[in-house]
């Protein structure tokens, strides 16, 4: 395979929904690139589209027009080639932790046995020790996110889409999951589009920052974070960290004018 091709392409992806009643013109020719081992986040105001970016590229949602690929490869429409973390969780109530973890490996033709093996393996590297065999009604909000983020981590797709992984832990659960997502990405290199809402988060993770207006969404800008790597906290406070910041919020702040 051409070493050259992205791990994904979004070529001019644009959508509206349209039922009886009235249309909702979302996206507006998005075109955006993930390199091989990159990791790129996309952030932008509340119903700007981003969601709904990532179900098209699961195959969820045809857009109205543009292309996809994967890998080089046209798939626009076509499921199953992601690894991907919705917004809200997606646990099965009936499984239980280890069952949910080896899911989407299992699906990938693994047997139950290696499954759980790896569940039980990885469940106490991410606070769950003693928790595989729990119910997911049976944990917190918090920890039902780690659950579905270590699904997501664990399939043998090369592509993780992330949709806003670490929306609803606290604070200091989120720093150890961004550091542990750190340390996991810088082992196995793979390729990550993460969408979130916090600026902080997409500058400690990413090699490159999309930031969307609002919809009809479009790119307003692509930034490189100009951070080497290993990243870690104390680079918040440089100035040219600080500088992308106050870009980045200025463009989310001015996005109506
Ligand atoms: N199936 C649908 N039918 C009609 N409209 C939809 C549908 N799905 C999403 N929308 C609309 O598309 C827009 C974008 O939604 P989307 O969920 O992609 O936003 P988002 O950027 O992920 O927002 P958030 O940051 O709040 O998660 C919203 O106005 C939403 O109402
Ligand atoms: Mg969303």
């Amino acid at each position: 395979m051409n070493t050259d091709t992205y791990a994904l392409e979004l070529q001019q992806i644009s959508h509206t929904f349209s039922d009886r009643q009235k249309s909702v013109h979302v996206l507006d020719k998005i075109s955006l690139t993930v390199n091989k081992g990159e990791f790129v986040s996309l952030i932008g105001p509340s119903g700007s589209g981003k969601s709904t970016i990532f179900h098209m590229i699961g195959g969820l949602l045809t857009p109205s027009s543009g292309e996809i690929y994967i890998n080089g490869r046209q798939v626009t429409g076509e499921k199953g080639l992601i690894s991907y973390m919705p917004q809200s969780s997606s646990l099965f109530p009936w499984r239980t932790v280890e069952e949910n973890v080896g899911l989407a490996l299992e699906v990938e033709g693994m047997s139950k046995k290696q499954t759980l093996q790896l569940a039980r393996e990885w469940l106490p590297k991410i606070g769950l020790g003693g928790y595989e065999q729990a119910y997911p009604h049976m944990l917190s909000g918090g920890m039902q996110q780690r659950v579905a983020f270590l699904r997501a981590l664990l399939s043998n797709q090369e592509l993780i889409c992330l949709d806003e992984p670490f929306g609803a832990l606290d604070a200091l659960s989120r720093l150890e999951m961004q550091n542990w997502l750190l340390s996991v990405w810088e082992e196995y290199q793979r390729s990550v589009l993460l969408v979130t809402h916090s600026i902080d988060e997409a500058l400690l993770l990413s090699d490159k920052i999309y930031v969307l207006s609002d919809k009809p969404a479009v790119i307003a800008k692509e930034i490189v974070v100009p951070l080497e790597r290993p990243r870690h906290e104390e680079m918040m406070v440089r100035s040219e960290y600080l500088q992308v910041k106050q870009q980045i919020l200025s463009l989310l702040k001015n996005r109506q004018t």
